[in-house]
Parts: C-alpha cells; sequence; structure tokens
C-alpha cells in the first residue's frame, strides 16, 4: 500500500482562516496546523507530490513541498480550486471559520460609547466546493470532523454531506496537541480508532486513502 503514494498528487488544506473584521482584528481559531504538517511530511516521506494550502499558523513550509500561503476562507477555496486540476486525493485538514464579518471596516472601528453588532456572513465549504468538482471518484477526498458533542455520529453525517470518501473524527481536545484519539471513518467499513501521535494519524489516513476501492 505505500507504494500507492508514488509520485501521486495530493493537496492539503491545513491550519486556520482569518476573517478581518478591520485593518488590525479578526475572527480564528485555535488550529495550529500540525495536523496538516503531518500529513504534508508522511506524504513527501512515500513520495508523493504534495501541495499544501495554509491558513497563517506559526509553522515553516515544509521541506519539499509546494505551500500555497492564504489567510481567509474565500482565499482558501479559490486556491484549492485553482490547484485541483490533476489531483490524486485531497485531504481537508484545515479549520475553515464558517462565517466571515459582513463589513470589513477600512478603518479601525474605534471603541466610542457602545460596543460594536457585528453581523456574519457564512464563508464557503472548502472540502464541498472541491467535492462538487470531482469526476468518477477521482480525486479521492477525506476531511476532518472535529466535535465537542456525538463526535462519530457527526463525523459521519459529514462524510455524506460533503460527499467524502473518509473523514477522520476528532475530539475538539486535540487542537494543536500532538498526540490525538480518533476514528477513521469510511463509507465500507466499521470505524478504526487511532491513538497516538498525529504523525501516526496521518501514516493512518494515508493508508486508508490508498485502500480505497
Ligand atoms: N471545511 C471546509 N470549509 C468550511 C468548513 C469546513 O473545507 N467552511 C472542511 C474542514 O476542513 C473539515 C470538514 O470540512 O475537513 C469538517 O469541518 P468541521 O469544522 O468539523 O465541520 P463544519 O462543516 O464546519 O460543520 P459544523 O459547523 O456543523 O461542525
Amino acid at each position: 500500500m505505500r507504494g500507492f503514494w508514488r509520485n501521486k498528487r495530493l493537496l492539503i488544506t491545513a491550519g486556520p482562516t482569518r476573517e478581518a473584521l478591520d485593518p488590525v482584528r479578526f475572527l480564528s481559531n485555535h488550529s495550529t496546523g500540525r495536523m496538516g504538517w503531518a500529513l504534508a511530511r508522511a506524504a513527501r516521506r512515500r513520495g508523493a507530490r504534495v501541495t499544501l494550502i495554509a491558513g497563517p499558523t506559526a509553522f515553516r513550509p515544509p521541506a519539499g513541498v509546494r505551500f500555497v500561503p492564504v489567510v481567509s476562507a474565500r482565499d482558501m477555496e479559490r486556491a484549492a480550486l485553482r490547484c485541483l486540476r490533476g489531483a490524486d486525493a485531497v485531504i481537508g485538514a484545515a479549520a475553515v471559520a464558517d462565517w466571515r464579518p459582513a463589513q470589513v471596516s477600512p478603518r479601525k472601528i474605534k471603541k466610542g460609547r457602545s460596543a460594536p453588532v457585528i453581523r456574519l456572513v457564512p464563508n464557503p465549504d472548502v472540502l464541498k466546493s472541491i467535492a462538487r468538482r470531482r469526476r468518477k471518484g477521482i480525486p479521492r477526498i477525506a476531511g476532518f470532523a472535529l466535535e465537542t458533542h456525538h463526535l462519530l455520529s457527526e463525523a459521519k453525517r459529514k462524510m455524506i454531506e460533503k460527499n467524502l470518501d473518509l473523514i477522520v473524527a476528532n475530539p475538539a481536545e486535540v487542537i494543536g496537541r500532538s498526540v490525538t484519539d480518533a476514528w477513521i471513518l469510511s463509507r465500507q467499513n466499521a470505524p478504526r480508532r487511532v491513538r497516538g501521535t498525529k504523525t501516526r494519524l496521518a501514516g493512518a489516513l494515508l493508508d486508508a486513502l490508498a485502500a480505497l476501492p
């Protein structure tokens, strides 16, 4: 199965996105990009040609990988659709912000007398946009579900709704940590539990993608 990845093109989204409110403020989340980096390195070691599209993180781009830095969810969607051509597999490991402020103030919002009310509008679903464009099972697509409640049932719902082949169900407390206690769900097989480092989970997910019919 390891041979599967040699010269295969893998597109990975990783890290958080930032949604600007004004020139100095943004909405985001706790994602560090650790999982995406672990996936990029593991795939590279197996000989894959990796494109890593990542929101702002503290990490340097992994060696030997095509690195595409982005900021917002809309940037990420644009970059992903641009890089999609020729991809054999896609892994959505990014924690994409689901909403963005309806308006971005060109000036710093001043304190004034009352607190501002921020209206939010939905962001595009990057992975859904990718899955919508696929033909005959190519590329193979995996996502992540980060949940505080109903881990497995929510992950399964997302796998089906987003038209994914696989999904990793990750409990919310693993965000930013180097170890995890996750489940890999597919449409065919029973969920498989993977405990240990994110590097280990990365290897297990690549194996599961390679083993898809
Ligand atoms: N995802 C994405 N674009 C979004 C939201 C999520 O590409 N706007 C991808 C993530 O990269 C992940 C999967 O979809 O692979 C599930 O993300 P998650 O945040 O767990 O779920 P949501 O779709 O945001 O659903 P909910 O808010 O109901 O948890």
